[in-house]
């Protein structure tokens, strides 16, 4: 008999195909009756696929009770109650390093957009301006800038290594310093904000970096700074951010995640000086099957036995 697996949303087609092959898998998010769903399931289900947006709540597990493991699809694990999972035994696994390359490359695309203005341009030449009233105004150049990385783990590191082939100087704000990182490290995150013209934020969502973009960054950043988030949402606040940049006090943002996803600020659709997107930063086919991959991998490490390959600590 196959093992009995809750998969709380939708993930990419050919993954949920190998999941139902391998699995007994119940759609929780498709059923009409979510709490006769889960009464059902309460002596079968052995384990939660999800992905990292939607997690799962302890309200879920609670009446899972023979559930041992779940496999995340996401690197961030913010919205799985994971002391929960500590007390209960369960094992958590997530979809690391995969999606780094994806994820940087949107944090530099949203740098280059922002300051380039690549939407406002598309929109001025599609609309035949230039023939009209000529030249588009001019933007800023990215080449040769500073910029600070909040969160040096696997995606800071890997923007790195992008900002180097745009010759900026790098800083880098995190917990601790990082004994084989040659960037220079700042403790504070208020002082990186001062010393630089892109802040790039890519830590993970902790009780330690949540609301941490606050007022005084956002200041330290200053007008001529730019705001880049590919993380999450919840580390900024997300009204004071909207606010300096409907007041220009700061020059500019790119943002990929939100605080009340899939909600947007209304006010962010009128502003010039941001570019948006629906949280696709690790949205391409070769890092989401790759994601899917490692979600079944740690499944089939766990129903065998085998620690898992990825596992949350
Ligand atoms: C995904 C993410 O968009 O890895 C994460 O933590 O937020 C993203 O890669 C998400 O998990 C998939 O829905």
């Amino acid at each position: 008999m196959s093992h009995t697996l809750l998969l709380m949303g939708p993930l990419l087609p050919s993954i949920m195909a190998s999941l139902e092959s391998t699995y007994t898998v119940h759609r929780y998010w498709a059923s009409d009756d979510q709490t006769q769903l889960l009464s059902n399931l309460a002596s079968d289900c052995v384990g939660v696929v999800t992905d990292g947006g939607r997690g799962v709540e302890a309200a879920v597990l609670e009446k899972l009770p023979k559930v041992k493991v779940i496999s995340v699809f996401g690197v961030g694990v913010d919205a799985v109650d994971l002391d929960y999972c500590r007390n209960q035994g369960i094992s958590v696994s997530n979809t690391p390093d995969v999606l780094s390359d994806d994820v940087a490359d949107l944090a530099m695309a949203l740098a280059l957009a922002v300051s380039r203005q690549l939407v406002l341009g598309d929109t001025y030449a599609r609309a035949g301006r230039w023939p009209k009233e000529g030249a588009m105004p001019l933007t800023r150049r990215v080449m040769g800038k500073r910029a600070g990385i909040f969160g040096m783990g696997s995606i800071g590191r890997v923007l790195a290594t992008r900002l180097e082939g745009f010759g900026m100087d790098i800083s880098y704000c995190n917990r601790s310093a990082k004994a084989d990182c040659t960037y220079r490290f700042v403790p504070s995150l208020v002082e990186m904000a001062k010393s630089v013209d892109y802040l790039f934020i890519t830590a993970a969502a902790t009780t330690g970096t949540i609301g941490a973009v606050n007022s005084d960054v956002l200041d330290a950043l200053g007008e001529s700074g730019y705001l880049i988030n590919v993380s999450r949402g919840t580390l900024v606040d997300e009204s004071t951010l909207v606010a300096y940049l409907e007041d220009g006090k700061i020059a500019g943002a790119g943002l990929d995640v939100f605080a009340s996803e899939p909600t947007i600020p209304e006010a962010l659709f009128a502003l010039e000086n941001v570019v948006l997107q629906p949280h696709n930063a690790s949205g391409t086919w070769e890092t989401r099957e790759a994601m899917g991959k490692l979600v079944l991998d740690n499944l089939s490490a766990h129903f065998s036995g085998q620690s898992l390959l990825t596992p949350v600590a």
